[in-house]
């Protein structure tokens, strides 16, 4: 038996935009996405001789073939064309679920990169992330990682230029949004403000955190907001302590957070648990 290990990050989206309804009845969406160092840590064992089994740290999770790692996991073997002969996965979780983190997709991503890595690379990068299309719209980033312009369903990437050193500050209310619902009711009478996604690849390619995050912009912003009042709370904490830019992440409900030193995430990590939110602080990687 071989044990195969891999850290499967979670991502936030720098910028969000939702272009219109397509065909299929996805969204067609415009999005720069970053991985960072909050992660779910993934073994997978191969050739266990036993029957597929998923185990997870936190209950609420599924942990039959639902999963989107024991997904990810069955769509290589289809394609791939062998049997592992028996696979055990288990996934020590961290990611909030329900944030717009992908946490689901993280692992389900870690687990087409560890897989790939183990027998060899049989499938190159766009054979791997067209694999990781077929599990969810927000697995090939999360299989990619790293910076990259998303379009499409989620699956068209293209590599950007590395987010500059900072610290990003994460706030999980206790309330969850779905992202379906979310989807329906986004129309352009609650879009407040969409992205410049030309200005934000500039910033990137300057390097320049403080510009980058001047274009931190999510249209499903304004709508959470008014939906959810607690928000709005958390990111004008955020910003009065100093953030550089706070944001709602994915179809929420977690909100980014960037600062430049882990000083000034802490400082914002007391003033947000002094009002009992959960908080998480993170880098880009
Ligand atoms: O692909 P995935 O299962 O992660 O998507 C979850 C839901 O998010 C979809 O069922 C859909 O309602 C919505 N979605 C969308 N357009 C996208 C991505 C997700 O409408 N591009």
């Amino acid at each position: 038996m071989t044990t195969l290990c891999e850290h499967a990050y979670a991502k936030i989206n720098l910028t969000l935009d939702v272009l219109g309804m397509r065909e299929d009845g996805y969204h067609e969406l415009k999005s720069v996405m970053q991985s960072i160092s909050l992660c779910d840590e993934i073994e997978i064992d191969l050739g266990t001789n036993r029957p597929w089994k998923l185990s997870c740290t936190r209950q609420d999770i599924p942990v039959d073939e639902t999963n989107l790692a024991w997904r990810a996991a069955k769509t290589f073997f289809d394609a791939f064309g062998t049997d592992p002969q028996g696979l055990e996965i288990r996934i020590v979780k961290r990611i909030p679920s329900e944030a717009g983190l992908g946490g689901g997709s993280a692992d389900a991503g870690a687990v087409l990169r560890a897989l790939n890595r183990h027998y060899g690379v049989p499938f190159s990068e766009n054979a791997l992330l067209q694999l990781a299309a077929k599990v969810g719209s927000d697995v090939p980033f999360c299989t990619l990682c790293g910076t990259a312009m998303a379009q499409g369903r989620g699956e068209m990437l293209r590599k950007l230029p590395p987010m500059p050193d900072c610290r990003i500050v994460i706030c999980k209310p206790d309330f969850s949004a779905s992202t379906p619902a979310l989807y329906r009711a986004l129309d352009s009478s609650v879009i407040l403000r969409r992205p410049d996604n030309d200005k934000i690849e500039e910033a990137l390619i300057a390097g320049d955190i403080s510009a980058v995050s001047r274009e931190i912009c999510n249209v499903f912003d304004a709508l959470l907001c008014k939906q959810y009042p607690q928000i709005d709370e958390i990111k004008k904490i955020c910003i009065s302590c100093g953030a550089l830019a706070s944001q709602l992440t994915g179809s929420g409900s977690a909100v980014i957070s960037v600062v430049r030193t882990q000083e000034d995430a802490d400082t914002i990590r007391n003033a947000l648990e002094n009002r009992n939110f959960a908080v998480f602080i993170a880098k880009p990687v």
